[in-house]
């Protein structure tokens, strides 16, 4: 029997010191692709999966990504008295897409410390976590395929992509065996592991769907690598007591916490955009003879 997931919570308060300078003062999580900044894609993959309540984990200079996500109320004047029809609608829209709620993480103490903010907002029930740096886009929303899968094995779900032995190292390392398709049990992880910690190229990217009892679980989590409290930590609690479920999902991952990805997602989805897409491949064309 499958759960049905209502609660989403983006994670979006961290420091971003990877794509500094720009992080400084702009959230990273609000760097744009194209013509929406970053988290958008994200909210829009969690109402695509069925989310109705999203909380936004964000921090002191973050106030920008509520202000996206609500009303402009001058700009909007603006584009009904010039018939600008389709924008406004556009501009509209983002202040409607889910309820969004936002709560401050008060101290930048890792994504594990950051998903135990989330406690009061999920109460009970199982509930989605969307990484804020990382977009994922594909026709079947990533999230989504994580929350089918919720309940079918009475255990938690991460997403899960097999990576080099170099990404290994900076992300986390699962334990897995094969299921059945792209579903695998997961028994054991470890974040950030030296070459002799590695236990597959498995890592957990960007996505799971958790139950309520990762809160007790987060409070009794130390810090760990980096001297930060790792979801990857509380979730290894979890999948050694209970195994989790490792869905391979499908869609392409895109990081935006680090500079590549930045320009990776940028360069793929101008070439599809409806608007510029045809200016840019020729552009892209022209530009490649000259490298
Ligand atoms: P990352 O570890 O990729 O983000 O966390 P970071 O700490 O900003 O990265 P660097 O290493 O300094 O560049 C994954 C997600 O968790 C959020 C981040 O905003 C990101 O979306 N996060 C991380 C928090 O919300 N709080 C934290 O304390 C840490």
């Amino acid at each position: 029997m499958t759960t049905k997931i209502r609660k989403a919570v983006i994670p979006a308060a961290g420091l971003g010191t990877r794509v500094l300078p720009i992080s400084k003062v702009m959230p990273k999580e609000m760097l744009p692709i194209v013509d929406k900044p970053a988290i958008q894609y994200i909210v829009e993959e969690a109402v695509r999966s069925g989310i109705e309540d999203i909380l936004i984990i964000t921090n002191r200079g973050k106030g920008i990504i509520e202000d996206h996500f609500d009303h402009a109320v001058e700009l909007e004047h603006r584009l009904a008295a010039t018939g600008k029809k389709e924008m406004l609608d556009q501009i509209r829209s983002l202040a409607h897409l889910a309820n969004i709620y936002f709560v401050r993480q008060k101290e930048t103490r890792g994504l594990g410390h950051a998903i135990n903010c989330a406690r009061s907002f999920v109460g009970g029930e199982p509930f989605a976590v969307l990484y804020g740096d990382d977009v994922i886009l594909g026709d079947d929303p990533a999230c989504g395929q994580l929350c089918r899968v919720y309940g079918e094995y009475g255990c938690g779900v991460v997403g899960i992509k097999e990576v080099t032995e170099e990404q290994v190292q900076r992300y986390s390392s699962l334990k897995v065996d094969l299921l059945r398709d792209n579903l695998y049990k997961v028994t054991d992880m470890v974040e950030k592991p030296s070459p002799d910690k590695i236990l597959s190229l498995y890592s957990v990217l960007g996505r799971c769907v958790l139950p309520p009892d990762i809160f007790d679980i987060l409070d009794r989590t130390p810090p760990g690598a980096g001297g930060e409290i790792q979801l990857t930590d509380a979730m290894c609690t979890l999948a050694r007591r209970s195994g989790m479920t490792g869905v391979d999902f499908t869609g392409t991952r895109y990081d935006m916490g680090n500079k590549l990805g930045i320009l990776q997602a940028t360069c793929e989805v101008a070439l599809r955009h409806p608007e510029v897409g045809d200016d840019f491949r020729a552009y892209l064309k022209e530009l490649v003879k000259t490298l």
